[in-house]
């Protein structure tokens, strides 16, 4: 009989893919995948730490499925618990210590080890650890039969991070830049495409710092372009210091690279960004986005801020906000700077007071909200090439994406699930764009 696996994420695309690769690696053993953890014979929680008491909701969500556990171990059923991802990566042991009924502890390095590890729980009743940062990459041993991901797929092509800005733990979590080599991206970009997938995001902590092949970040996605069958590559999350000639001229020749691009820069202050060990200076961030604008005139931009880093000061910030006025975001993601532990920045004097980053934060977050909705609203009347994905909620209409990832619906067949079509938009919602087809099936692209 299958035995059923669930899995909670947290965090990054990152998590989303590891979580689907170790659902593969443990379906020759017989797990399929359960929506709930009462049902589940095993429950794994792939955590986050980016941010902070990212341990403590961990050890409270352990606490949860303790009497879970409990209880069906006594009707017979024994659950195996496991805690994956960057949380059990920092805390190792001390989540055995403190949470003696869990079964296994594993870092992101190390889940093609998985069913080792699970046969040893389940066979000695002993904890397992496993944290190491391993030689023979993870990569390497990845099952060639994964679960298709349908018509937008997610493939990993880098991990880890050597830039060691001063507020992120991602260095210390997930170790030292590694790139998978192009051969074995291509082949899985491949077998995605085989099984449907017409859209495919590279992903990678660094992901433009990708070194595993000849033209670098540029060259691989130069080489996936030319995949017949698929319309639409993106990738994310990148660093400015890592868009060289070659992923520029990419963005200039490449159709199907989309114009969206997630380019973070966090702060629009040279001494923030010194502080922060971001190399760059904020007219180098200027420069990129306007070289990426010359050379791909309809790209749109997305970012990451952080508000309230030690010693920002009144002037600092209004620089960052100076920075999104003149640059102009299509969305942004933006947080109050955490301490974390062991990182550089968390020993640092002028810690900003909690009420500034909220305030900062709120300013920054409607400077923000207003680029977005103007951005929304200019698609109004537009024609906008949406890549189907599945139907909507309502009878008869189909969801897709925008170039720009802007959710789309509209009134289409189901034969265009997985094709890209013409859409007028018509209507602005909350959280998405309304349109009609523009063209008939038949002239819609592949
Ligand atoms: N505090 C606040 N935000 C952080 N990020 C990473 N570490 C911290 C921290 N200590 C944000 C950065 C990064 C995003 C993924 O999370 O903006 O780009
Ligand atoms: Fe963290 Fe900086 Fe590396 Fe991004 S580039 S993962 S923020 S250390």
């Amino acid at each position: 009989m299958a035995k059923k696996l669930y899995i909670k994420t947290y965090g990054c695309q990152m998590n989303v893919y590891d979580s689907a690769r170790m659902a593969d690696v443990l379906a020759p053993l017989g797990y399929a995948p359960s929506a709930t953890a009462e049902d589940a014979d095993m429950v794994i929680l792939n955590t986050c730490h980016i941010r902070e008491k990212a341990a403590e909701k961990v050890y409270s969500e352990l606490g949860r499925l303790r009497p879970l556990k409990t209880q069906k171990g006594e009707r017979g059923e024994p659950m195996i618990l496991a805690v994956a991802g960057c949380v059990a990566q920092a805390e190792g042991a001390e989540i055995l210590a403190r949470a003696p009924f869990v079964d296994i502890v594993l870092g992101p390095q190390t889940y093609h080890r998985l069913p080792e590890m699970v046969a040893r729980a389940a066979r000695a009743g002993s904890q397992v650890l496993d944290t190491e940062f391993p030689a023979d990459g993870k990569f390497d041993f990845l099952p060639e039969t994964a679960a298709p991901q349908g018509v937008s797929a997610f493939l990993s092509v880098q991990e880890g991070c050597d830039k060691f800005c001063t507020f992120c733990v991602v260095p210390y979590t997930r170790g030292a830049e590694f790139s998978r080599p192009a051969a074995d991206v291509v082949a899985e970009a491949r077998r995605l495409v085989a099984q449907g997938a017409r859209e495919i995001t590279l992903l990678g902590q660094n992901v433009n710092a990708w070194r595993g092949g000849d033209g670098g970040f540029g060259g691989l996605l130069r080489r996936l372009a030319a995949i017949a069958g698929l319309a639409r590559l993106r990738y994310t999350t990148s660093h400015p210091l890592d868009v060289d000639d070659a992923l520029i001229a990419a963005h200039r020749e490449l159709p199907t690279l989309m114009p969206f691009l997630h380019l973070p820069v966090q702060s629009g202050s040279d001494a923030m960004l010194a502080a922060m060990n971001r190399r760059h200076r904020a007219d180098d961030y200027r420069r990129i986005i306007e070289r990426l604008r010359a050379a791909r005139p309809d790209i749109a931009f997305s970012s990451d801020f952080i508000v309230g880093f030690p010693g920002e000061s009144d002037q600092d910030f209004a620089a960052t906000l100076a920075l999104i006025r003149e640059i102009g975001f299509a969305q942004a993601f933006s947080f109050k700077y955490s301490k974390r532990p062991g990182t550089p920045a968390a020993a640092l004097p002028d810690q900003v007071p909690e009420a500034v980053k909220a305030e900062r934060l709120a300013a920054l977050q409607a400077l923000v909200a207003e680029q977005q909705r103007r951005f929304n609203a200019a698609a109004l009347g537009r024609e906008m090439a949406v890549l189907f994905e599945k139907r909507g909620r309502h009878q008869g209409q189909l969801a897709g994406r925008s170039p720009y990832l802007q959710p789309v619906h509209a009134a289409a067949p189901d034969a265009l699930i997985g094709r890209v079509a013409p859409v007028r938009i018509t209507a602005l919602r909350p959280n998405s764009l309304a349109g009609e087809i523009a063209a008939t099936p038949a002239e819609a692209a592949p």
